[in-house]
């Protein structure tokens, strides 16, 4: 079945204001997400229609109507206030996917907050380090992560509130506030704030070449792209029943996991349990899902456990399937198509981009192994590396270029508007992904063009991951890279050599493996750690990880001597 949108059509005279004007949103006017996700679909009739079907890793079940949201939302965004959070400060979201993050994000925007969602597997240091620079005021927990926020907690005078939403009050410490959604009473009225387009929403961390992670702002206004890309990318319909499996500590988790699908008054499904193909299929049968938004990784394992499992359970109400993360391989769209009746339809976009860029159209003829066409509105090229400008030869490399502006590309990396402006070149925002445009005016994406290493659709940043290695006492130097994966793409692989007294051996790099772990997470992991006598530096002694690169995907590692020192500076 596919979408009665035509491509072609809709491309010709597309203008954003068509979004506008479904959402009522007039220029110059108020746009809160919160409210456009809770009250404005009870205003609408949806009072009683499921927004959130949620089912818990132990199985066990909750659903809450739209009204459920929009109460619910406003007890907690009364609650923050009621503590003294002001309009513009940063709150924390460091939980599973429980109940309460979804609803607590709509809280935050609706009091005005910048929401600030953050992976719950995050070790401490990767927590302190976004929690430091975004000089964030509260962060909502649960009690099995809040053993991290204690360990950091005094060096960061600047959080004032720890709001644990599972606690045993008995057990909190001092300066902790315990909160339970469910004792909390329904608020009818709320103030919510007036924002408008350029108000500050949500805050996501992302990873670049050089330096800490970057906190990529997003506003209010983003809504306008997100509410018509789930609309058409994701297909979404009145009765659809909608899963997305990604966290909202990551891009996806959010403008696809909340904004998007509330925004469009469609039921969601959430489960809060990790990977398992019985699992999953199970989910889907459960709760009838008709559209599904997942990830070449997660694709791939479903490979491995082969179609027979398929065929145990009933996946008829599945309509519409589509992929973000990593290059979604040929191989997948094939199989989808095969085991489950459906290709995967390949979708491209960033954390800064906010919303959807490249796609697979419904109804679109699919290419596998391609990204698809940009979306209506998104005027697209690649860009000749060397003289930067547009390639019009189809196959021929280059990096992906997106006119700017469109409504949801993020305003500022935060605290760091020197590092925003470097994406952008003569009004083009640079992607650091490289493609190229076939003769149908199909995107192939080749690799990124920086080292950020993806590992299952995650980036991760060889800084941070250098930076915490140089803490292990018997680390003198460390280089991380990404390696292949034949499920992951890529892993993490580092390269270290030693301080004096140390030698290496396997114990030695367990130990490193662990305490990368531990401080960082699982995913920013080195799943391998290579010890070398010396790294390869650039004459003036800066360490080339694409020589390294190069080795493990068995690339040429190209002229040496025509290294430009900083031509990696800044991303
Ligand atoms: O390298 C591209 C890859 O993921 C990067 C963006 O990651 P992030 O900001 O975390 O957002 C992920 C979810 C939107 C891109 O620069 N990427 C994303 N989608 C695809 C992709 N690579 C290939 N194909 C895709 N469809």
């Amino acid at each position: 079945m596919s979408s009665v949108l035509d491509y072609e059509e809709i491309s010709q005279d597309f203008d954003w204001s068509a979004s506008e004007k479904e959402l009522g949103y007039v220029e110059g006017g108020t746009i809160n997400i919160g409210w456009y996700c809770s009250d404005r679909l009870c205003d609408l009739g949806l009072r009683k229609k499921p927004a959130l079907i949620w089912e818990g890793h132990q199985g066990d079940e909750r659903t809450y109507t739209f009204d459920d949201l929009r109460l619910r939302s406003n007890g907690i965004a009364r609650y923050l206030r009621g503590l003294g959070l002001e309009p513009g400060e940063r709150v924390c979201l460091f939980m599973d996917r429980i109940p309460e993050l979804y609803i607590a994000f709509l809280a935050i925007l609706k009091m005005g907050g910048i929401v600030q969602p953050l992976y719950s597997a995050f070790g401490e240091e990767s927590l302190w380090t976004r929690l430091d620079d975004a000089g964030t005021a509260a962060i909502l927990t649960q009690r099995k992560h809040v053993g991290k926020v204690r360990r950091i907690r005094d060096r960061l005078p600047g959080l004032r509130y720890v709001i644990v939403v599972d606690a045993d009050e008995s057990k909190l410490r001092e300066a902790e506030i315990a909160f339970s959604l469910a004792d909390t009473p329904p608020v009818e009225e709320f103030e919510v704030y007036p924002a408008t387009a350029e108000t500050p929403s949500v805050l996501h961390y992302t990873s670049g070449t050089t330096g800490q992670p970057k906190g990529a702002q997003h506003v209010h206004y983003s809504l306008i792209s997100q509410y018509l890309t789930a609309k058409w990318v994701l297909d979404l319909r009145p009765d659809d029943i909608y899963w997305c499996n990604a966290d909202p500590g990551w891009v996806t988790g959010t403008s696809y996991g909340i904004i998007g699908p509330w925004s469009n008054g469609i039921t969601q499904a959430v489960l809060d349990a990790g990977f398992s193909a019985r699992r999953w299929y199970g989910f889907i049968e459960k709760h009838r899902v008709t559209v599904w938004y997942s990830a070449p990784t997660a694709i791939r394992l479903l490979m491995r456990e082969g179609k027979r499992v398929v065929e145990e359970y009933d996946l008829l109400s599945l309509r519409h399937l589509c992929s973000v993360g990593e290059p979604l391989n040929a191989e997948a769209v094939v199989w989808s198509w095969q085991a489950l009746g459906l290709p995967f339809h390949d979708t491209y976009w960033q954390t800064e981009t906010g919303c959807i860029v490249i796609t697979n159209f419904p109804g679109m003829p699919v290419k596998p192994g391609s990204m698809g066409k940009p979306f209506p509105g998104i005027q697209a090229t690649v860009l000749d590396t060397r003289t930067g400008e547009p390639i019009n030869e189809p196959g021929k490399v280059g990096v992906i270029a997106l006119k700017a502006p469109w409504p949801s590309i993020i305003r500022t990396y935060w605290r760091n508007p020197a590092g925003y402006e470097r994406k952008f070149k003569d009004g083009w925002y640079m992607t650091d992904d490289r493609a190229s445009i076939d003769e149908d005016g199909y995107y192939w994406f080749v690799g990124r063009d920086d080292d950020v290493i993806n590992t299952g659709g995650h980036l991760v940043g060889p800084f941070e991951i250098e930076s915490a290695l140089l803490e292990h006492p018997a680390v003198a130097e460390a280089a991380a890279v990404g390696k292949p994966d034949p499920v992951n793409m890529e892993v993490v692989k580092a390269f270290v050599t030693l301080g004096p007294g140390y030698s290496d051996g396997e114990d030695l790099e367990i130990e490193i493996m662990n305490f990368i772990r531990k401080k960082l997470s699982a995913l920013a992991m080195p799943q391998e750690i290579e010890f070398v006598d010396s790294l390869p530096r650039t004459r003036s002694g800066k360490i080339v990880r694409r020589v390294l690169r190069a080795q493990e995907w068995g690339e040429p590692v190209g002229d040496l001597s025509t290294l430009v020192e900083d031509e990696r500076e800044g991303k």
